[in-house]
């Protein structure tokens, strides 16, 4: 493991195992930053440190949490510039299915997570006039059948990227990228077999495909970084166009 000196800026991103919290780690790597990656899927032989932790059980505050905490803020060395709050999970279910452990296990993950952590890492954060870039999704906005329990986490974390902005203005920065459909494997877990049904999703985006990873990624960076400074309590779509596109039926003449 390469080692990074204490001027370099420091992100800490969630879900680094993952499609796009691994594309993200990587390219603040090639950027310079000293990478902190946490999944609760363990992931070796990479140039930065990734800790297995569920970050699901933050609100419990017990012991595995206090350590957690602790093993950042050593990594961090007293500033982080940048948090990416990516960790999520998707559950797909009928409303009549829908259980209470999928409403806790959702918003623990994908919505209470990245609050838990912004609360802890506020003196980092604000020691380095840093930022927090958390991935919502094209579902916090338009959605679909048997989304209720995602979408609805999505659509919250829009909301508490813009109150937190608010709030941590002017020292820390708040924003939240909504990517659509990226080749990752939740997406293509979504799909199972089915690849005809991805190639289709693809084409219905107007730019004919579906995300790349680093695309995502890229926007992350972007927003973490010194050309985003006059931006905070956005939201940027990455989607293809998708989000812009009027799905009616009907062809006009
Ligand atoms: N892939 C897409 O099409 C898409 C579209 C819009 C938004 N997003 C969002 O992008 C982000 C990344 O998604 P992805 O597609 O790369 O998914 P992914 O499943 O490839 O990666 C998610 C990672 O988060 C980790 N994770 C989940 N729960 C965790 C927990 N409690 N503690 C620690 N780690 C945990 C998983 O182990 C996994 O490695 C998510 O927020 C997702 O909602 C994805």
């Amino acid at each position: 493991m390469e080692t990074r000196t204490n001027d370099m800026p420091t992100v800490l991103v969630t879900g680094a195992a993952g499609g796009i919290g691994k594309a993200s780690c990587d390219v603040f790597f090639e950027a310079g930053y000293r990478v902190i990656g946490v999944d609760r899927r363990p992931i070796e032989d990479l140039p930065y440190e990734v800790l297995h932790f569920d970050i699901g059980g933050l609100g419990n505050g017990d012991a595995a949490c206090e350590s957690f905490y602790q093993q950042v803020e050593e990594l961090a060395q007293g500033r982080l510039n940048a948090l990416v709050n990516n960790a999520a999970i998707q559950i797909v279910k009928p409303i009549e299915a829908i259980t209470r452990y999928d409403w806790s296990e959702t918003l623990d993950t994908n919505l209470l997570a990245p609050f838990w952590l912004i609360q802890r890492f506020l003196p980092l954060l604000r020691a380095a006039g840093g930022c927090v870039v958390n991935i919502a999704s094209v579902h916090a906005m338009v959605t679909k059948a048997e989304f209720t329990v995602y979408a609805t986490s999505k659509g919250a974390l829009v909301a508490l990227t813009r109150a937190m902005s608010i709030e941590l203005a002017p020292h820390v920065r708040v924003n939240a990228v909504i990517p659509a459909a990226t080749d990752t494997p939740m997406l293509r877990d979504g799909f199972g077999d089915n690849l005809e049904g991805l190639e289709v999703l693809g084409d219905y985006h107007p730019l004919k495909r579906i995300a790349r990873p680093e695309e995502v990624a890229q926007i992350v960076l972007f927003l973490a970084g010194p050309q985003a400074s006059f931006m905070t309590g956005a939201a940027v779509s990455v989607d293809g166009g998708i989000g812009a596109c009027l799905h009616d039926p009907v062809v006009a003449r």
